[in-house]
């Protein structure tokens, strides 16, 4: 038996991987394009482990999947692919809709073809399990109750809309060829291995090498925080619970101000490494201009997750925001190694003033 993750060596998915590998024996076949975001470092210490089959490509290469479809005759296929960084859809939305929407649709198109010619128990115990987000919702008012699964589809960012296109088309592919999908839509994810254009990483890594901790607009929008092992949990118990053809929100019920998520870093910092000449890492924050179409706020209701299938998170944001300074401050040299090249470009376009 095994499994197919597409863009596992990205930071859920490879958190995703190394947790599944670690509770059970059965294989993962891993395809990652290996993009700026994806890296086989964090999945090193799967290097001599035979469970694990890495895979360099695309999604969108209908050929390759299906020829892995055919060797490897998963019995479920993950799909985290995606480009996922919303400021970069909103500086070059193309590859967002060439992985998000193409590529998602060329994975469907294979996995159903490969899906329809197994005989029929196997059939109905094949699972499509598609990893979505929170921002197809769109943004919520201060008072507005916390997304349900019934909440319309209002995405604003080109991120969000792709994401969206790509939840409508998996949605398609059971109402119209039967295939048993599965769709998780989670709110923002934080832990190890997460690439350092997002907040939480972002201002860590600012923080310790003396750089501005950048806020953008008045800092006030609302994100729901979850440490990335509870996301990776309610994917297993969706996989194995959930009824196909619904979708399910995954939260942790940790609605947080930006400003609030920046202050608790600087507080953990100052107490775990204080910086040499004793002042606040708080000093370092600066307010930049704001993201254009910026969601206010998000918040996800996961109580259908909780009832129906019995999950729930095992972390708050106290205890999983101290993991993760902790995680940045013991692997400085991932940091090192994803920080060189590439990404210095990146962070000098986004943040020019
Ligand atoms: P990430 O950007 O860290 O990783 C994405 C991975 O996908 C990378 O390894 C990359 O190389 C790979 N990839 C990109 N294009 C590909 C392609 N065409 N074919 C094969 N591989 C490709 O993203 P992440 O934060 O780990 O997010 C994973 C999934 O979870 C995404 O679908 C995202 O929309 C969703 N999600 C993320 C969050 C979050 O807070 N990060 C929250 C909810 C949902
Ligand atoms: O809600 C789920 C989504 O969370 C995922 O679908 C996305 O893939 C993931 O990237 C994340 O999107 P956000 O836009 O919420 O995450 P990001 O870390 O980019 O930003 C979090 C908040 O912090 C957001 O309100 C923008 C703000 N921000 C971000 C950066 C990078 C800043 O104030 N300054 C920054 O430098």
């Amino acid at each position: 038996m095994s499994i197919i993750v597409t863009g596992g060596a990205g930071f859920i998915g490879a958190n995703f991987v190394l947790d599944w590998l670690a509770q059970n024996d059965e294989a993962v076949i891993n395809l990652d394009k290996l993009t700026y975001a994806g890296n086989r470092n964090n999945l090193r210490s799967l290097v001599d482990d035979a469970r694990h089959v890495f895979v360099q490509g695309d999604i969108a290469d209908a050929e390759l999947v299906a020829r892995l479809l055919r060797q490897y005759q998963p019995r479920a296929v993950l799909n985290f692919a995606a480009e996922s960084h919303v400021d970069r859809s909103i500086s070059g939305p193309e590859a967002f809709i060439q992985t998000n929407i193409v590529g998602t649709f060329r994975l469907l198109e294979a996995v159903r073809a490969y899906w329809q010619a197994l005989p029929e128990e196997e059939k109905s115990a094949f699972r499509f399990l598609h990893v979505s987000t929170d921002e197809v919702y769109g943004s919520l008012g201060t008072q507005d109750p916390a997304f349900k699964e019934s909440n319309p589809y209002e995405p604003n960012s080109p991120y969000s809309a792709s994401k969206a296109a790509s939840d409508h088309l998996v949605r398609a592919y059971l109402h119209t060829y039967g295939l048993p999908v599965l769709t998780t839509n989670c709110s923002n994810n934080y832990g190890p291995y997460h690439f350092p254009e997002k907040l939480i990483p972002l201002v860590i890594h600012n923080a310790l090498t003396g750089k501005a901790l950048p806020i953008y607009g008045d800092g006030q929008q609302v994100r729901d925080w979850l440490y990335v092992s509870d996301h990776c949990s309610a994917i297993r118990t969706v996989l194995k619970h959930g009824r196909p053809g619904e979708t399910y929100n995954v939260g942790g019920w940790n609605e947080k101000t930006n400003l609030d998520v920046v202050n608790t870093i600087c507080n953990i910092l100052d107490v775990e490494q204080p910086r040499v000449d004793g002042e606040s890492y708080k000093t370092q924050i600066v307010f930049v201009k704001d993201r254009p179409g910026h969601d206010r706020r998000y918040a996800i209701d996961a109580s259908k997750l909780e009832k129906e299938l019995g999950w729930k998170p095992a972390e708050t944001f106290d205890t999983g925001i101290q993991k993760t300074v902790r995680w940045y401050l013991d692997n400085q040299a991932w940091v090192d190694d994803v920080t060189s090249g590439a990404y210095r470009n990146w962070i000098q376009a986004q943040y020019a003033a």
